[in-house]
């Protein structure tokens, strides 16, 4: 049965999917392997304390993602089709692992942010 997310474990859960979706994607997996060459044991880490930061309030958070969007944004032109599918992935992963107040704030947050930063990066 899929329960919400509460714990660190669960925060896990929701980022490794997501990444194992976002690098199968062949829009989005280019841009994480070739492009920005992702170190992972690095960038997952700091994925886990943004989102337990945002959702359970629990780890620190120290970052600027819109910086570091921004900057990739240098290197390749992220679209709109590019954060479409973010959101869509992001939202397919939850609806496949979570039920609850969370797991709705997570979408939520999720897609607030993703179109804020598409509209920072192009204004
Ligand atoms: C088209 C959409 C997106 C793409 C292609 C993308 C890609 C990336 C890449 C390549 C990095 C750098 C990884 C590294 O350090 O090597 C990164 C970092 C990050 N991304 Fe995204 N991203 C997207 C959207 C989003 C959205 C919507 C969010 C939040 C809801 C987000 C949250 C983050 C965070 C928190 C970091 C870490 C920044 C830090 O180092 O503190 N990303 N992203």
């Amino acid at each position: 049965m899929k329960k919400d997310i509460e714990t660190h474990l669960d925060i896990k859960l929701m980022v490794d999917s997501f990444y194992d979706k976002a690098t199968a994607d062949k829009l989005l997996g280019p841009v994480f392997n070739d492009i920005a060459k992702v170190d992972w044991d690095h960038h997952l880490p700091i994925m886990y304390s943004f989102w337990e930061a945002t959702l359970l309030s629990k780890a620190v958070y120290k970052g600027n993602p819109m910086d570091t969007h921004f900057k990739l944004n240098q290197k390749i032109k992220l679209t709109q089709e590019m954060f479409n599918k973010w959101k869509t992935l992001f939202i397919e992963t939850i609806e496949e692992n979570f039920v609850g107040k969370t797991a709705n704030d997570a979408k939520q947050r999720a897609v607030s942010i993703a179109d804020l930063m598409f509209y920072k990066i192009n204004n």
